[in-house]
C-alpha cells in the first residue's frame, strides 16, 4: 500500500497550534486547562472531526479521536502524545506525536486503508507537571495508577483543587470514569521529538525506542529562622536557603555519583520566602527531578538525597520535610509494537537506531495497560524545553510516515 504523508499539512498545523499560547511566538507558554490549552483543544477537536473521527473527552480533559475499524468490538490500536507545554518552551514537544498521528491517520484514509481494529488518537491532558506538579496526569488516570482520591487532592501553584480547575475548563463527572476497562487497547505508539542529540548527532532518521526511563519528584520544604540580614550574626542563623544550596548540591552528587549516564539529577524549582535581599530566607521550597533507566539506580539516589537533608537538618538546625510526588517505574516497550516499527523503517527504507528514552511520556503509563512503544524523531541541537524546540518538516514527514506503516500493521 502506498502511503503519501502531506509534510507540509504537519508544519502548518503545528504553526497554526502554537498561535495558541501565553507567551508570544516563538516562546510557547500553553499550561493545562489555561485559556490556550481549552482553545488549543478546541481547534484540535475540529480538525479531528473534519478528518472524520468520532472525538470524546473523559472528565478530566484526555481527548479521544477513533477512526472506527470494521471490527468495533475488538481493542483498539491508540496513539498519540500531548499539547500541555511548559512555560517559555518550544513548539514540538508533545505536539508531533498529536499532529502528526492525525497526519498519518489521513494519509492512511487517502490511501485507502481500512483498518480491521479502530485507530484512536489522544490528546492526553496535562503531561506536563507544570500545573500539579506531577506529570502525566492524564495517562496516569487512564492506566489507573492514580486513584481518583489521589486526584481529587491535588491542588496547582495557586492552591486552586484539580477538580475545581477541571470543573473552570468544562471536564464534569466522576474521575472514577476515567480509569480505561483491560485490554481497551490493543497496542500504543506515541511519536515525539528526541528531546536528545544522538539522532541528529548521528545523522540517524529516526529512532525506535525500547524503554523509558524512570521518573521521580520529590517536593522538600526548609524551614529555619529568617531574620535581619544585617543584624543577625553568621553563627546564630538558621538560613533556609543555606540548607536548601547544600540539598541541591547533594542532589548533583548522588547523581553523578552512580558512575552511569543515566542517572540524572535537577533542582528546577526554588521559591525562597520571604525572598528579600535584607531578609534571611526562613523558608524555601524545593522540587527535584531524579531519572535514572535503572529502577533500583534511581532509588540508591533517593536514599543519598533522604539522608543528606537528614544530615543537614541536624548541623544546620533546620526543619526539612520531603514529599515524594511521583517515583515511577521505568518502561520496556512491547516487542511487537517495536517491531512493527522496525518493519515499517525497512519498508519506507528509512534507517533507524534503537534507544533509550531519558525524557518521561505518556507512553511510560499506556505500557502498563498495552504493549506500547515510541518513534523518535531528531529535533535540532537535541534542543527541547525551549523555543528554539526544532524538528525539520523532512524529519516530521519520515515520522508520520512509518507511525502511518506501523498503525497500519497494528490496526490489521
Ligand atoms: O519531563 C519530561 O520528561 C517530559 O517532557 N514531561
Ligand atoms: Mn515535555
Ligand atoms: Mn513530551
Amino acid at each position: 500500500m502506498q502511503i503519501n504523508v502531506d509534510g507540509a499539512r504537519i508544519v502548518a498545523d503545528l504553526e497554526k497550534l502554537a498561535t495558541f499560547s501565553d507567551t508570544e511566538s516563538p516562546v510557547i507558554t500553553r499550561i493545562v486547562y489555561s485559556e490556550s490549552d481549552q482553545r488549543a483543544r478546541a481547534w484540535l477537536k475540529e480538525e479531528c472531526i473534519a478528518s472524520g473521527l468520532t472525538v470524546r473527552e473523559d472528565a478530566l480533559g484526555n481527548m479521544f479521536a477513533r477512526w472506527p475499524g470494521t471490527d468495533p468490538a475488538a481493542p483498539a490500536v491508540g496513539t498519540g502524545s500531548h499539547i500541555d507545554a511548559i512555560p517559555h518552551s518550544g513548539r514540538f514537544d508533545g505536539t508531533v506525536g498529536v499532529l502528526g498521528a492525525l497526519e498519518s491517520i489521513r494519509a492512511l484514509q487517502r490511501g485507502g486503508f481500512k483498518p480491521r481494529r479502530s485507530i484512536e488518537l489522544l490528546a492526553f491532558i496535562s503531561e506536563e507537571p507544570t500545573r500539579f506538579g506531577i506529570g502525566c496526569l492524564g495517562s496516569r488516570m487512564l492506566c489507573g495508577s492514580l486513584t481518583p482520591e489521589k486526584a481529587s487532592a491535588l491542588k496547582d501553584r495557586q492552591d486552586e483543587s484539580l477538580d475545581t480547575v477541571r470543573h473552570a475548563a468544562r471536564f464534569a463527572g466522576p474521575l472514577e470514569k476515567v480509569q480505561l476497562p483491560a485490554g481497551y487497547y490493543s497496542s500504543f505508539v506515541e511519536l515525539h521529538i528526541e528531546q536528545g542529540p544522538i539522532l541528529e548527532k548521528e545523522n540517524i532518521p529516526l529512532g525506535i525506542v525500547t524503554s523509558i526511563a524512570a521518573p521521580a519528584a520529590l517536593r522538600i520544604l526548609i524551614e529555619g529562622d529568617g531574620g535581619h540580614a544585617g543584624a543577625v550574626l553568621m553563627s546564630q542563623r538558621r538560613d533556609a536557603f543555606m540548607g536548601a544550596a547544600e540539598i541541591a548540591l547533594a542532589v548533583e552528587a548522588a547523581a553523578k555519583g552512580t558512575g552511569s549516564v543515566d542517572t540524572v539529577g535537577t533542582c528546577g524549582l526554588v521559591e525562597v520566602f520571604p525572598g528579600l535581599a535584607n531578609s534571611i530566607p526562613n523558608k524555601v521550597k524545593l522540587e527535584l527531578d531524579i531519572r535514572d533507566s535503572d529502577l533500583a539506580r534511581r532509588d540508591s539516589v533517593l536514599q543519598k538525597v533522604a539522608h543528606a537533608c537528614q544530615e543537614i537538618a541536624a548541623r544546620r538546625k533546620l526543619q526539612i520535610t520531603s514529599t515524594t510526588l511521583n517515583a515511577d517505574a521505568p518502561a520496556t516497550c512491547g516487542t511487537e509494537v517495536v517491531s512493527a516499527l522496525e518493519s515499517a523503517c525497512a519498508e519506507e527504507k528509512i534507517a533507524y537506531k534503537k534507544m533509550v528514552s531519558r525524557a518521561y511520556h505518556d507512553s511510560l503509563f499506556m505500557s502498563r495497560i498495552a504493549p506500547s512503544a515510541m518513534l523518535f524523531i531528531p529535533c535540532k541541537n537535541g534542543v527541547s524545553h525551549r523555543p528554539d524546540e526544532f524538528a525539520a518538516p523532512r524529519d516530521l514527514g519520515n515520522g508520520a510516515l512509518v507511525l502511518a506503516r506501523a498503525l497500519a500493521t497494528l490496526a490489521s
